[in-house]
């Protein structure tokens, strides 16, 4: 069984954050399978990345939708997500230094307690503030935080994937 099932009440109203949210709530249980399943260090490692990742991404896109819906209550909501980022960055750190074991059920637990607790907290009251506002493709790669390294060859262009995508139009 899923250790998180997606609940209607997850819902924020925001179709990007919602996707966004099923999207981590199904890295999660991923993990949570891979683990179960004695899944080799290399497909729970992988797992744990993209869930490092696809975090920042995501928290990335909230904070852009609040600063531009000019949300009052974004600097605490920002600090929740560092001290989030950091403590998934802890999980994947201890992992990927070798303690396998570092991983289990309690960590799970915690995963699984910071997403749906940070949705049905947090996240829920900005949700009417950004409800009517989308972020442009452009911004939605800045959010992605890639690094593509150099596109067209040029050693001196310094500019990200996002930044020359924004010039060129
Ligand atoms: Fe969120
Ligand atoms: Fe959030």
């Amino acid at each position: 069984m899923a250790l998180i099932t997606w609940q209607d009440s997850y819902s924020v109203g925001v179709e990007l954050i919602d996707s966004d949210h099923q999207l981590l709530v199904s890295l999660i249980n991923q993990l949570d399978d891979a683990m179960k399943e004695g899944g080799g260090r290399d497909t729970v490692g992988s797992v744990l990345n993209v869930l490092l990742e696809y975090t920042e991404t995501h928290f990335g896109r909230e904070e852009l939708l609040m600063e531009k819906a000019g949300y009052p209550e974004l600097p605490p909501h920002r600090r929740e997500h560092e001290k989030l980022t950091t403590q998934v960055r802890q999980i994947v750190d201890r992992f990927n230094g070798g303690d396998a074991s570092s991983l289990d059920a309690e960590v799970l637990d915690f995963l699984k307690t910071w997403l749906t607790g940070h949705i049905l907290g947090v996240d829920r009251k900005y949700a009417p503030f950004v409800k009517d506002l989308t972020l442009t493709p452009e911004e939605l790669l800045a959010s992605m935080n890639l690094d593509l390294g150099d596109l067209d060859g040029s050693a001196d262009d310094e500019d990200s994937f996002a930044d020359q995508l924004a010039k060129s139009n």
